[in-house]
C-alpha cells in the first residue's frame, strides 16, 4: 500500500489506495445473495462492530473502509482479514479524508454500511447513506444536538419509505436480562412504576494533546471527544445507554429537564463537563433521577434501578445481570445477559431483516434518547428548564461547523457556565 502525507489528502479530499473492488457474479447467484459491507469510521467500535457482523452472519464481506486517517482503515482491514479471511474482499479498498464517507456511499456495489464515526458526523452520514439506498448500522449517540435530530427523523422516515434497514447501536435493547427486565416491569412484577435512578458514573477518558503545528480542524477530530460538537459531552456520547434505558422503561420521552453539574478535573482546553446530574420528568410525573460522570478516583457505578409499588427492578449495565425485589427486600427475580451476544445481536437482526424483505428501521427511537441526552445537557450548560417542546419544536442549536476541511480555523473551546450560557 503506498504511503501518501494526510495533507495530501487534504488537497485532494479522497484518494483511493486501491480501488479494485472484488465483484462475484457467483455471489449474485447464490441464495441468500451476498451482502457487501462498508464501513465508515474504523476506530475501536467501528473494528468491534465490523468483526460482530462477521462473526454472527453468514454470507456477508467487508469490501470497503473509509476513515479521516488511512491507518486506522488499514489496521482494521488487517484485523478483519486475520479473524475473518473468507469475509473479506481481496484487495483492501481505503478512502481517507474528510470525503472517504462519500466514496462508499457513491460505490454501487455495497450494500450495508457501518457508521461509526465520532457522534458529531453521524446525522448527516446516516442521512446520506439513506439517499444512497444503503441499508446501515449507526452507532450511539444518533445525534449531539436539535438539528442532528431533524436530520435523523428525516433520515428515518427516507429509510421507511425507500424500505432500507437502519439498526443503531444501543446494544442494550438487545440484552436478554434488559428484555427480560422489560417484560417482568411489563408484566406488573414492581407494580406500578413510580420513578427511577440511572447512574453512568465511571473514570477518566482519553485526552489527545495538541502536536505543533496542527490546525484546529487535525486537533479537534484527533481529540474529538472533548468537543461538544464532536461528542455531545459525557452525557450523550456515553450516558446515552442509560438514557434509551429510562426512555425504554417509560415508553415515552421525557416532559422536561432539570439539572446541574460542572467540571473539576478536564484538561483546560476541553469543552467538556464532568460530572452531571439531572431530573427528567416523564409524562403521569414519574421522574427519573439521572447521574453521570468521569472522574478518576471517584466511586464507579454504571446502573438503572426503576422502582415501582410493589418493588424495584435492578438493570446492570454490563454483565451485571438484572434483579427483581419485593418490598421487603427479598430477591424475587433475577436475569444474567451478555453484552457480547447483545452486540452481535444487532448485526444479526440487521441482516436478517433485510433478508427477510423487513427491514428493521430504529433510528428514530436513538434519535429520541440522544435528544433526551441533549435536552440534560442543555439544562444544566444553561441552569434552565428544558422541555421537550422546546428542543424538538423551537431549539436553533446546530453545532456542526460550516465549510469544514483540515485547515480549519474552529472557534476556542468554551466550556458552559450556567446563567451566562443562553439556551437556543
Ligand atoms: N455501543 C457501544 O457500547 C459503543 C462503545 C464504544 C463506542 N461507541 C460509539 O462508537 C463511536 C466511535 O467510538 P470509538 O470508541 O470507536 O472512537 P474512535 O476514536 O476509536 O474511532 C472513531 C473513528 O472514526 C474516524 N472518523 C471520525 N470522523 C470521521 C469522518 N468524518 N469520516 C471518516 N472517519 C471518521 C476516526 O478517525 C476514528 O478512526 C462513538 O459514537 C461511540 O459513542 C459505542
Amino acid at each position: 500500500m503506498a504511503t501518501v502525507s494526510r495533507r495530501t489528502f487534504a488537497a485532494a479530499a479522497t484518494t483511493i489506495f486501491s480501488a479494485a473492488m472484488v465483484h462475484s457474479s457467483r455471489a449474485a447467484a447464490e441464495a441468500p445473495r451476498e451482502l457487501r459491507l462498508g464501513i465508515i469510521g474504523c476506530g475501536g467500535r467501528g473494528t468491534g462492530a465490523m468483526n460482530d457482523s462477521l462473526t454472527i452472519n453468514s454470507g456477508v464481506r467487508l469490501v470497503a473502509a473509509a476513515d479521516l486517517y488511512a491507518k486506522n482503515a488499514a489496521s482494521l482491514w488487517k484485523t478483519m482479514r486475520a479473524a475473518h479471511p473468507d469475509k473479506v474482499a481481496a484487495t483492501d479498498t481505503i478512502y481517507e479524508g474528510f470525503d472517504g464517507y462519500r466514496r462508499i456511499l457513491d460505490a454501487p456495489d455495497i450494500d450495508l454500511v457501518l457508521i461509526t464515526t465520532s457522534p458529531g458526523f453521524r446525522p448527516a452520514y446516516t442521512h446520506a447513506a439513506v439517499e444512497a439506498g444503503k441499508h446501515v448500522f449507526a452507532e450511539k449517540p444518533g445525534c449531539v444536538d436539535p438539528a442532528g435530530y431533524r436530520t435523523c427523523l428525516a433520515a428515518h422516515d427516507a429509510a421507511v419509505a425507500k424500505g432500507t434497514a437502519i439498526v443503531c447501536g444501543t446494544q442494550y435493547r438487545r440484552q436478554v436480562n434488559y428484555l427480560g427486565a422489560i417484560e417482568q416491569i411489563r408484566s406488573g412484577a414492581i407494580g406500578d412504576v413510580i420513578g427511577a435512578t440511572a447512574r453512568y458514573c465511571a473514570g477518566g477518558i482519553w485526552y489527545r494533546p495538541r502536536v505543533e503545528g496542527m490546525s484546529d480542524a487535525e486537533y479537534q477530530m484527533n481529540n474529538w471527544y472533548h468537543f461538544v460538537w464532536l461528542s455531545g459531552d459525557q452525557i450523550v456520547e456515553q450516558a446515552v445507554h442509560n438514557i434509551d434505558t429510562m426512555n425504554w422503561v417509560m415508553g415515552a420521552n421525557p416532559v422536561s429537564a432539570f439539572g446541574s453539574g460542572g467540571r473539576f478535573t478536564r484538561p483546560d482546553d476541553s469543552e467538556l463537563w464532568d460530572s452531571f446530574s439531572i431530573n427528567y420528568e416523564y409524562p403521569d410525573e414519574r421522574v427519573v433521577s439521572f447521574m453521570c460522570r468521569q472522574i478518576p478516583g471517584a466511586a464507579a457505578d454504571v446502573s438503572n434501578v426503576v422502582y415501582g409499588t410493589k418493588g424495584e427492578c435492578h438493570i446492570g449495565a454490563s454483565n451485571a445481570g438484572s434483579r427483581i425485589f419485593d418490598r421487603s427486600g427479598k430477591e424475587i427475580w433475577e436475569m444474567k445477559g451478555s453484552i457480547s451476544d447483545a452486540y452481535r445481536q444487532e448485526h444479526k437482526d440487521l441482516v436478517d431483516s433485510i433478508r427477510a424483505g423487513k427491514p428493521i428501521v430504529e433510528l428514530r427511537q436513538l434519535a429520541d434518547s440522544s435528544l433526551v441526552a441533549v435536552m440534560g445537557r442543555m439544562a444544566a450548560y444553561t441552569g434552565q428548564k428544558v422541555t421537550w417542546k422546546f428542543v424538538t419544536e423551537e431549539s436553533q442549536l446546530d453545532l456542526f461547523p460550516k465549510d469544514l476541511t483540515w485547515t480549519s480555523s474552529l472557534p476556542s473551546p468554551q466550556a458552559a457556565v450556567p446563567g451566562k450560557t443562553k439556551l437556543v
